[in-house]
Order: C-alpha cells, then structure tokens, then sequence
C-alpha cells in the first residue's frame, strides 16, 4: 500500500462531525464574511501566541503584504530574507515594492543567520523576516542584539504553536516579532478547508492598521482613509480552523513522537543527517527534513516503493529567475544552495501508524544497506 507525504482524509474522519457541524452554523446562519467565528478565532489565536492582537486575512502570502504595507515598507526600501524558504516569503516583498535582500541560512537548523542578516542592513533596510521553517522558531531575540533598528516579521506560516526558551520562559511563535504571520494553507499543522491566514502583534496601532488594510483601507463602511485590499478570513474557514485548534498540540505532539522515532531509526545511518533542532526550540514538525549527498537516488528508491516525499526547496530564491534582476550569481549563498540540493521530507503526519512508519524506516535504511 502506498505512503503518502501527507494523509489529510485520515484527520478528517476523526474530526469529521465537529468540523461539518461548524461549517453548517455558518451556512445556516449565512454569515459568510467577518463573522462571529472569526473574531472568536482571532481571539483563540491570540490566546495561543501570547499577543494582544490577531487578525485574520486570506492567506499567509497576504499576512506578509498586509505586515509590509503596515510598516509603511514599498519602493525605494529594502527587506532582509532568507533564499531557502516558500515562495511567498521574497515574493510578498517584491510585491509591496521593497527589494528582498537574501543573507544566507544556519548550516543546521535552515534558519536565516542573524549575523549574516546583520551584515546586509543599509540606511534603506525596512524590515527584516525570519522564517520558522519546518516547524521550528527561528532565534528572534538575536534580532534584537544583531539589529535592533529593524522591525522583524516573523514569518510563522509552517510553525503555528511552536515555542522557543529565551531567558527560561517559553516564547511562542509570532510573540516576540513585531509582526508575526500563519498560514492555513491546507498541509500546514492546523490546516483549513481551503486558503486562510492569521497576522499577530503586540502593537494597538499595527493591529488597527492591518484590520482597515485588509478590507480596503476602510475605517467604516464606504469610507475609505487608504486603499488598502480585499483580505479578509472566510467565516467558513474561521470555523472549520476554530474546531481543529482544540487537536493542534495533540497532532504536534504526534509529529514529535514520529520525528524522535526517526532520530533514533536513522541514528546509525552515517549518510544521512536528522533535522538539527535548536536546543532552546520545540518544534512541532510541519516538516521531518533529512540531508543526505545522495538525496534525488534516495527520493527515486522510496518513490519506487510508493513512499511520497518531497523537496522543500529545490531552487533557492536568490537563483530563480523572476529574481534575476537581485543580480545574485550561484555561489552567493553556499549553505542555502546545499540544503537545496541535500533535503528531503519524509511523512510525518499525526495519523501515521507505526507500521507504515516503519516500512519507511525499512526502505530509507535499506537504500543506504543498512
Ligand atoms: C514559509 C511560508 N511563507 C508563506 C507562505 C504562504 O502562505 P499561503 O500559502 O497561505 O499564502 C507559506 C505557505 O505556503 C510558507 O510556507
């Protein structure tokens, strides 16, 4: 029987009647946009990130937009990133006018490096975007040392509920940044029924600001104090994503379960390198990554067996081509460019059984003749 990467119809026929019972709410009580569910959404999130504010919008590509437009950050600014991420994360700082400028990734953990991010501030440096990649909170607080003019968006999108220690207490993802930004796209940790996002902050007048960005710039109905966009939080998908929450930390323990069984599977399989987790991070593992010289004959060899994977990222964004203009050539970022060519994510999923676990434990260790 195949393995798939990713299982979302085993979570649904556990969570089946509650979620369809808030969907049907929603479409009996016909309360499509900016329902009630969504301020009781923003309301759970923010309890869930320790801020003082959420606010829901279309995507987490938007909640990137939305979190720039806030800060004021467009033509003539630059924005500090990393090249080993999704898309979405130099290609909303495009989109707001700003120029992505890349410094390259931790060696271990796929973090963007804050000294190395440091070391590219100009006097034209407007923010910089940390991503929390595969799960695990990238070091905010360094931020704060390494460039403590430059507001940081913390770029949470795979990592909702994540945690890091800082001074002993627990930080959650998107607490500590000036802004902080999840996605729902459907794969991640608490996925909706389709597109959402979230934007998180401490700060009153950011929060005010982003909630009239994302219906048009309006303070009240047909009155407009800028033009801001259409990106606001389906009520459908408030309420789809507000009855899973209650399973969020159960399903990332899951995951953590899975990925120490891996550790431990993988510990004598010198060719193979195991997610490098920062000792101050819980992660809850949107992605179980492995690094291995001989990744695309690895992937061939568990695609054979039905086994799915998948390459996050196989092109690093300094060298894809709508960036060409950067005028960044390969070699510019050496550790961005091997992770691209080492990584591969294998199945990690709440639901995934053992066994199954264990068939691809059996044909990774078997590919190396172990
Ligand atoms: C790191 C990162 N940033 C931004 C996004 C964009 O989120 P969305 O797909 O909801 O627009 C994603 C998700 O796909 C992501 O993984």
């Amino acid at each position: 029987m195949p393995v798939p990467l990713l299982d979302l119809r085993a979570q649904h026929a556990r969570i089946r009647e509650k979620v369809v019972a808030a969907m049907m709410k929603v479409v009996d009580d016909q309360t499509f946009i900016l329902g009630k569910q969504v301020e009781d959404f923003e309301r759970e999130i923010a309890a869930l990130s320790h801020t003082k504010h959420a606010i829901g919008c279309a995507n987490g590509s938007d909640a990137l937009l939305l979190s720039l437009r806030a800060l004021d950050i467009g033509a003539g600014h630059e924005v500090i990133t990393t090249p080993f991420t999704f898309f979405a994360t130099a290609g909303m700082t495009h989109n707001s006018g700003a120029k992505p400028v890349f410094a390259d990734i931790d060696a271990d953990t796929f973090s963007l490096n804050p000294d190395a991010a440091a070391a590219v501030v100009t006097s034209r440096t407007r923010a910089v975007i940390p991503v929390d990649l595969f799960g695990q909170m990238s070091p905010i607080e360094r931020y704060r040392v390494a460039m403590p003019s430059v507001p940081v968006i913390e770029d949470a999108a795979q990592s909702i509920g994540a945690r890091r220690s800082v001074d002993g207490e627990w930080t959650m993802a998107g607490e500590m940044a000036a802004i902080g930004t999840f996605s729902f796209f459907p794969s991640k940790n608490l996925g909706g029924y389709g597109d959402g996002g979230m934007i998180v902050t401490q700060d009153d007048h950011l929060a005010k600001r982003l909630r009239r960005l994302r219906t048009h710039g309006a303070i009240k109905t047909y009155v407009h104090e800028e033009v801001g966009f259409n990106s606001r939080l389906d009520t459908l998908q408030a309420a789809v994503l507000s009855a899973k929450l209650s399973f969020l930390s159960e399903w990332s323990a899951a995951r953590r379960r899975h990925a120490a069984y891996y550790d431990e599977a993988f510990r004598d399989v010198t060719d193979i390198r195991t997610p490098a987790i920062d000792e101050a991070n819980e992660s809850i593992y949107n992605q179980y990554t492995i690094r291995t010289d001989r990744r695309d004959a690895l992937q061939a060899h568990l695609k054979a067996k039905e086994i799915g994977t998948a390459i996050y990222y196989p092109i690093p964004l300094h060298l894809q081509e709508c960036f060409a203009y950067l005028g960044y050539k390969p070699g510019a970022f050496p550790e961005s460019e091997r992770a691209s060519k080492e990584v591969l994510s294998l199945p990690v999923y709440p639901e995934f059984a053992q066994s199954r676990q264990d068939e691809v434990i059996e044909a990774v260790r078997s590919f190396f003749g172990r």
